[in-house]
């Protein structure tokens, strides 16, 4: 959830840090901190909110030293104060941290009845005052990290240095991601390969419960046993130029009209054009033989995989179980061995669903993910990975990752619907080409902005604001209403379509603006039913439909936004794209920090 890294070398550490940290705002941004070394002591500067202020407290006292750590910081336990902000520690030892120590008030009490001050109301803190309290004792910084980590409990990314020890640093892993950078004679911790992707592409990533001890020349790992072990470097394919607005206000503006593109570049993976077939790498199972798939994700993903359910139960015969990750982990539902565990992720590090993920493997289900980041810690925990080729999303809501999604899924629901013989290689050929015609479709969805706008006028303007959506349509409403709250921080709640009778109707006024996501189809006459029922009843009525829609839907709606028409299988894809784009601009209106909402952060490595 927060950011960390650390820096051990010949360079000026601060910043090195400080641009990294850039790069790990969107993991968190209530308050972020760098600590050094110089002349062997620890000196510290630590601010309150973006890391813009950081940049202020630096430019009135500069910190120098060629040894570091810095954080940013999503706040767990404490209120986002600059007291509370990382790095902490003692004259001896600064610590930064990401993730929650669970046992941290057992290891508190017992500190203090030891003689330690606390100065934070942080869970971290605790880890820096436990690796104090062993260097005390006469502990080699190695020794005392070591003593350390064997109390922790919960999850932990940590990165540390200590006073007289210039040139060293000391990471630690369990339950959150820590990669380790390798320079020309300096070296790197980074909470993930993108936070170091200008300073290098030799990254090792650190297992579960490992800890290194890094200095500028290489870095030694041990397990939690506190034995040695090798871990690989290898070359990431991250290109830090690709991380810019590139004359877009927001990230998420530039992110909503990449769209088309990174639907087009993650269906080129997955279908052969010439044959109109879809191609899915080897597979360590036969896709034929799944009796079953489970599907859990957090988020925008999970309603990408509900959308996932429609088809592959529609189209694939597949019976689907699907709940989002938070709950599944600690439902044990009977999964039926041999069936398919299908995670849905952008970040591939989110806390709940690798905790899922694990459970799947646990009850034999074959595990496959949908990741948009290929080197993150569930590509490496999964038998299969299909990658989404939406490149880094940086604005906090997410937006191209969903429809990379949807493009991922779709391809999967045509090659198990072929494989248990659902559907023929004509319908495939049919379908493939309806996939193939997305990009372009979704370019066309822009022509629709000035009608969006209209439409963000009123929603910006509401209190509370009501989704609806039927079929495939209504996780589309979902995500709607969940990027509404996410960025605008309306109050907003999605509905399908023919429950809202039994509750929701009775909000309806003309204060309560209701978005439906209506497309042409088999579903479109009930919803249009549902409709009327809402403007009977004084509901204002802004629908996003197509153009064969549309005729059906004037003099009833308020406001209607006509997208392509396409098929009932891709529509939810065309559609999810206005909806996003319609609290894009309810945020504009409301000017909140549209990239960077209040509250929330984009990797959410915490449960
Ligand atoms: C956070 C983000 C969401 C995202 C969710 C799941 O809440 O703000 O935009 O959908 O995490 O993240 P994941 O990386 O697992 O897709």
């Amino acid at each position: 959830m927060c950011g960390i890294v650390g820096v051990v070398g010949g360079r000026d550490a601060t910043p090195i840090i400080f641009d990294a940290l850039r790069r790990l705002e969107y993991r968190g941004y209530d308050s972020a901190g760098i600590a050094t070394l110089v002349d062997g002591r620890i000196e510290r500067r630590r601010a309150a909110g973006k890391l813009d202020n950081l940049a202020a407290v630096l430019a009135r006292a500069p910190l120098a030293g060629v040894t570091g750590i810095g954080h940013t910081r999503w706040a767990t336990h404490g209120a986002p104060t600059e007291n509370n902000a990382h790095p902490h520690g003692t004259p001896r030892v600064s610590v930064v941290h990401n993730g929650i120590i669970e046992n941290f008030e057992t290891l508190r009490r017992e500190l203090e009845q030891a003689g330690h001050v606390f100065v934070t109301e942080t869970d971290s803190e605790t880890v820096a005052q436990l690796v104090d309290f062993h260097l005390a004792r006469g502990l080699s910084p190695r020794e005392a990290a070591f003593a350390t980590l064997r109390r922790l409990e919960g999850a932990y990314a940590l990165a540390m240095i200590f006073a007289g020890h210039d040139n060293l640093l000391i990471g630690a892993r369990h339950g959150a991601p820590l990669v380790v950078g390798y320079g020309e004679n300096e070296m790197f911790l980074g909470s993930d390969s993108l936070a170091l992707a200008p300073l290098t592409r030799r990254i090792a990533y650190l297992d579960d419960g490992d800890w290194v001890m890094v200095t500028p020349d290489g870095a030694e790992f041990f397990d939690a046993s506190g034995e040695r072990v090798e871990r690989a470097v290898r070359t990431t394919a991250l290109i830090a130029g690709s991380v810019g607005k590139d004359g877009y206000r927001h990230f998420m503006d530039k992110e909503l009209h990449e769209h088309p593109v990174v639907i087009g570049q993650t269906l080129q993976r997955l279908i052969d054009p010439a044959t109109r077939r879809v191609m899915l790498p080897d597979l360590p199972f036969d896709l034929a033989g799944l009796p079953r798939a489970a599907i859990t994700a957090c988020g925008s993903a999970f309603y990408a995989g509900l959308i996932g359910r429609y088809w592959l139960e529609g189209m694939a015969g597949l019976p689907v179980d699907i709940d989002v990750a938070s709950e599944l982990r600690y439902r044990d539902p009977p999964l039926t061995p041999g069936g398919l565990g299908l995670l849905i992720s952008q970040s591939g590090e989110t806390a709940d669903t690798l905790a899922a993920l694990r459970g799947m493997r646990a009850r034999g289900q074959h595990i496959l993910s949908v990741l948009n980041v290929e080197q993150s810690t569930m590509a490496r925990e999964s038998d299969v990975v299909l990658g989404t080729v939406a490149g880094p999303e940086i604005s906090v809501a997410s937006t191209k990752a969903f429809t990379a999604q949807l493009s991922v899924l779709a391809c999967l629901t045509i090659a198990i619907g072929r494989a248990r013989g659902t559907l023929t290689a004509a319908q495939e050929q049919d379908l493939v080409a309806e996939l193939l015609d997305l990009p372009s479709r979704a370019n066309e969805v822009f022509d629709q902005a000035p009608a969006i706008r209209e439409m963000a006028a009123v929603v910006a303007e509401a209190r509370d604001v009501l989704y609806l959506g039927r079929g495939s349509s209504f996780p589309v409403a979902m995500e709607g209403a969940l990027k509404l709250k996410e960025v605008s921080y309306i109050h907003a709640e999605a509905y399908a379509a023919g429950e809202m009778k039994h509750g929701p109707i009775s909000l309806i006024d003309s204060t309560v603006p209701i978005v439906a996501t209506l497309p042409s189809g088999r579903l479109f006459e009930k919803t249009l039913s549902n409709l009327q029922e809402a403007r009977a009843r004084g509901g204002r009525l802004l629908v996003f439909t197509d153009t064969e829609g549309e005729a059906r839907l004037r003099g009833l709606a308020e406001i209607v936004v006509a997208l392509p028409t396409v098929s009932e299988f891709t529509a939810p894809v065309i559609q999810t794209i206005p909806v996003q784009m319609l609290a894009y601009e309810v945020a504009l209106l409301k000017g909140t920090d549209v990239d960077q909402p209040r509250n929330l952060a984009k990797s959410v490595t915490v449960e």
